[in-house]
C-alpha cells in the first residue's frame, strides 16, 4: 500500500486541539474495544481484512446475470439498507452515463425505491418503468419496514404484469436476516435468489456487506478494489494503539464538542460526494445522538450553497465546526474559454473550485471557526472502501469517547412503533 494513496486528515486549522492528549487513555481502550471481536455489532470491524471469498465470487456472478437481465434495476430499501449504495453509485458513475458501467461494460440504470412515503415519486416511478425490463432488489434487515414493505408490494405487481408469476420470481433478489422476519419467509416460499445482512453489523455500517456489494457491483463498481481499500485502510490503522487519523479526529471531534461547538458541517465541492454526506449523516447521527448527547451531522454542497447559507457560517452563531472533504486529484478538468472573461479565461474548472475552497477555509477560520479537512486522494472505488472504513471508525471511536452505544438507535425503533399505532387509528 503506498501511503500517498490514502485519505488523511488535517487539523491545522482547528483552534485549540493542545488538550488531545487527555483522550489518549480512552481511545486506546476503545479501540481495543473494537478490535476485541466482543461487543455486539462490531463484525464490521474485521468485515474487509476476512471477507468471504466465496460470497464476493457469488455476489459478482449474480450481478452479472442482473447486468444481462435488465435495464432497470431498482433498489428498495431505506436508511442504512441503501445509504451506502447509493452513495458508492453517484460517486463512482457518471450521472450521465447511468447505462454503461465505469470500464464500459453494459450495466443496468439503478433507480431507488421504498426510501420515502410518495405517492407520487412512487407514481412516477411506475411509469419511467413501465417500458423497460426490470429487476428489484429488496434489502431490509427486519423485513418489517414499512416504507420498503410498501415499495415493495408495489414493484412485485408490476412485475407480475409484466413477467407472470414465474417470471417474476427470477427477477427478485432479496437481501434479509438469515433466518427471521417476512422477507426470509417470502424468501423461502418463493425461491428469491438472496444474500444474508450479517448478524453482527448493523445498517448504518453494513455498506462493505452484500447490501452494498451486491447495488455496487450490479452498477459495474469493482467490488474487490472496494475491499481492497477498506483493508488497507483496516491495517494502517490498526498499526497504532489509538487507531491513527481515525482516532486523531474521533478526539477531535469530542474536544470540539465540549467546547460547544454542537454541530458538524460536512462540506464538499465535488458534487459526487451528496450522497456520500447523506450516508455520513446516518451514521453520525444514529450512532451518536442519544442520552441528550451527540454532535449533530449537516452537510452542504459548495459552491452552491455558499449562495445560500454561506452567511450563515461566516457570521451567524457558531455551534458548529466544519469538516471539508477534499478531493486531491479530481478525475477529470475542463479550462475555462476566452468568453468567460480575461479574469478567468485559461484557468482549469479545478483549480477554480480549489481556489473557491481555499478562500472558503481562510475566511472562515479568521473568523475563528475550526475547520477540519480530509483530505481524499482521488474519487474510485478503492478510496471509496477506504473512506468508509475510516468514518465508520472514527464514528464508532467518537461514539465510545462520548459514553454512549454507538451501535443501537432505540430513537428509529419509537418512531417506527408510533407510526403503526398512528395507522391503526
Ligand atoms: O442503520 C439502521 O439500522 C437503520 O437505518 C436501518 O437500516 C433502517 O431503519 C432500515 O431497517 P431495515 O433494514 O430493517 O429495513
Amino acid at each position: 500500500m503506498n501511503k500517498e494513496e490514502m485519505l488523511s486528515v488535517d487539523v491545522s486549522m482547528v483552534k485549540g486541539i493542545d488538550g488531545l492528549k487527555k483522550y489518549e487513555p480512552a481511545l486506546k481502550k476503545s479501540w481495543e474495544k473494537l478490535q476485541s471481536g466482543q461487543e455486539a455489532f462490531t463484525g464490521w470491524v474485521k468485515l474487509p481484512l476476512h471477507f468471504n471469498r466465496e460470497e464476493i465470487t457469488r455476489i459478482q456472478q449474480t450481478a452479472k446475470n442482473i447486468q444481462t437481465q435488465c435495464d432497470a434495476f431498482v433498489v428498495i430499501g431505506i436508511g442504512g439498507s441503501y445509504l451506502g449504495a447509493r452513495a458508492a453509485i453517484e460517486m463512482l458513475v457518471s450521472k450521465f452515463q447511468r447505462k454503461d458501467s465505469i470500464d464500459g461494460t453494459h450495466a443496468p440504470k439503478v433507480y431507488f425505491a421504498g426510501n420515502n412515503l410518495s405517492g407520487t415519486y412512487h407514481y412516477e416511478l411506475l411509469e419511467e418503468l413501465a417500458d423497460k425490463d426490470v429487476c428489484l432488489c429488496v434489502i431490509s434487515k427486519s423485513g418489517t419496514t414499512t416504507e420498503p414493505s410498501v415499495a415493495f408490494a408495489l414493484l412485485k405487481e408490476l412485475l407480475i404484469r409484466k413477467y407472470g408469476k414465474e417470471g417474476c420470481r427470477e427477477r427478485i433478489y432479496a437481501i434479509t436476516d438469515q433466518e427471521k422476519g417476512v422477507l426470509r419467509s417470502e424468501v423461502l416460499e418463493e425461491g428469491y435468489q438472496s444474500f444474508v445482512v450479517p448478524d453482527d453489523i448493523g445498517g448504518r455500517y453494513s455498506v462493505l456487506s452484500p447490501v452494498g456489494l451486491l447495488p455496487i457491483a450490479v452498477a459495474g463498481i469493482d467490488i474487490v478494489e472496494m475491499l481492497d481499500g477498506a483493508a488497507d485502510m483496516a491495517a494502517i490503522l490498526a498499526q497504532s494503539e489509538t487507531a491513527g487519523d481515525a482516532g486523531f479526529l474521533a478526539a477531535t471531534r469530542n474536544e470540539l464538542y465540549h467546547d460547544g461547538k454542537v454541530i458538524e458541517v460536512f462540506e464538499y465541492y465535488e458534487p459526487k460526494l451528496q450522497f456520500f454526506t447523506e450516508w455520513l449523516k446516518q451514521l453520525f447521527g444514529e450512532s451518536e445522538g442519544k442520552e441528550g448527547k451527540g454532535i449533530f451531522p449537516a452537510a452542504l454542497q459548495f459552491s452552491a450553497d455558499l449562495h445560500s447559507m454561506g452567511q450563515f457560517l461566516q457570521q451567524g452563531n457558531q455551534i458548529f465546526f466544519e469538516t471539508v472533504l477534499h478531493i486531491e486529484k479530481p478525475e477529470k478538468d475542463q479550462v475555462v474559454p476566452k468568453s468567460a472573461g480575461e479574469f478567468l479565461a485559461g484557468r482549469s474548472m479545478n483549480a477554480i473550485n480549489d481556489a473557491a475552497m481555499t478562500g472558503v477555509m481562510q475566511a472562515h477560520y479568521k473568523e475563528g471557526i475550526s475547520m477540519i479537512k480530509v483530505d481524499i486522494p482521488s474519487l474510485n472505488a478503492y478510496h471509496f472502501g477506504q473512506m468508509v472504513y475510516f468514518f465508520e471508525t472514527t464514528c464508532a471511536l467518537s461514539g465510545y469517547l462520548l459514553g454512549i452505544n454507538p451501535f443501537d438507535q432505540p430513537g428509529v425503533e419509537s418512531y417506527k412503533l408510533e407510526m403503526r399505532e398512528a395507522l391503526t387509528k
